[in-house]
């Protein structure tokens, strides 16, 4: 039996890995995050705590540990750069040092952010990154630090996560409550991705050999605007959309203009093909339907 360790437990990445791995008996799950919640089996770990982070994986000597805990909301991390550091960049780093000292895997999860999006063709994992906001620039000093740090690690850079918690699905259902007519930027390049899926490529690589960089984002690509529009049409809800520019919409964080990652590594070096995003939007609606 394997021991994995899952940081982030409560996130929308943290719930899809317990969901895909918890009746798996081949599998010992230690679920952690930055609070212990009442009558849950997940415990308190604050990632940026350097000796808490030892204490417990020299106490519990994980095989694998996912780390799925980040500042993921990109605007406060704009104001709240220093907590933003701790806990994208340091906390990855100390992981990454205590992975290495008992020889544990560590799969790490990075973003799309870490490009600029100036560009107008699928980023390939060799690309360089250049971020243009403190959430990419951080979420990038993770990376390095834990590539610095151990060397059987997975650094998985995914985009527009949905799963249970918050998220832009979620967002635009509940703005369909109260508004009859909605903006959305239509002018912003990504690729939604089901954290389901991502849970699923995370699961087959901790079980590999192959480390390094991987883009693993649902394959295709769409913009806000049209997610959005995907999102209403799935879900059988009528709503005025409206399409604006990113110039219209104004948030703290600069975003990529056009951030499709193209998940070549998974392709070439495993034959790995991710659902269409569509197609795991899908499989998504229909889950919510069946709550
Ligand atoms: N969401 C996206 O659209 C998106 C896009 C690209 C990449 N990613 C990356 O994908 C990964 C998973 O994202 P997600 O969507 O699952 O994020 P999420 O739902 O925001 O979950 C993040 C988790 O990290 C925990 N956390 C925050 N600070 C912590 C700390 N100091 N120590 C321990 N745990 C801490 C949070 O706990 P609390 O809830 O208690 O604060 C939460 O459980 C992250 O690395 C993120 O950067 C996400």
């Amino acid at each position: 039996m394997q021991k994995v360790m899952i940081t982030g437990a409560s996130g929308q990445l943290g719930l899809a890995l317990y969901r895909l791995l918890q009746d798996n008996s081949a599998y010992e799950l230690l679920r952690t995050s930055a609070f212990a919640n009442e009558g849950s089996t997940i415990q308190a770990l604050d990632i940026a705590e350097e000796h808490a982070v030892n204490e417990y994986i020299q106490a519990h000597k994980p095989d694998i540990i996912l780390n799925c805990a980040a500042m993921t909301a990109v605007d406060l991390c704009e104001t709240e750069q220093e907590t933003a550091y701790r806990i994208n960049a340091l906390g990855p780093k100390y992981l990454a040092a205590a992975a290495e000292q008992i020889g544990a895997k560590l799969v790490h999860v990075s973003t799309d952010y870490v490009y600029d999006g100036m560009g107008n063709e699928p980023y390939t994992e060799e690309l360089t990154p250049n971020p243009l906001s403190v959430y990419g620039r951080t979420k990038l000093e993770g990376e390095v630090f834990v590539r610095e740090n151990c060397e059987k690690y997975f650094i998985l850079r995914t985009a527009w996560v949905y799963g249970e918690g918050k998220n832009f699905v979620k967002t635009m259902l509940r703005l369909a409550e109260q508004n009859n007519m909605i903006r959305v930027v239509a002018d912003q390049y990504g690729t939604p991705t089901s954290a389901l899926e991502l849970a699923r490529v995370i699961i087959f690589l901790m079980n590999t050999e192959s480390y390094g960089v991987y883009h693993a984002t649902g394959e295709g690509s769409a913009s806000w605007y049209e997610f959005a529009k995907t999102i209403f049409e799935e879900t059988g809800k009528t709503v005025d959309l409206e399409p604006i520019p990113t110039s219209e919409y104004k948030v703290a964080a600069k975003r990529p203009m056009y951030s499709v990652l193209d998940n070549k590594a998974l392709r070439e070096r495993h034959g790995y093909v991710m659902m269409d995003w569509r197609l795991a939007f899908k499989e998504y609606v229909s889950e919510l339907n069946a709550e």
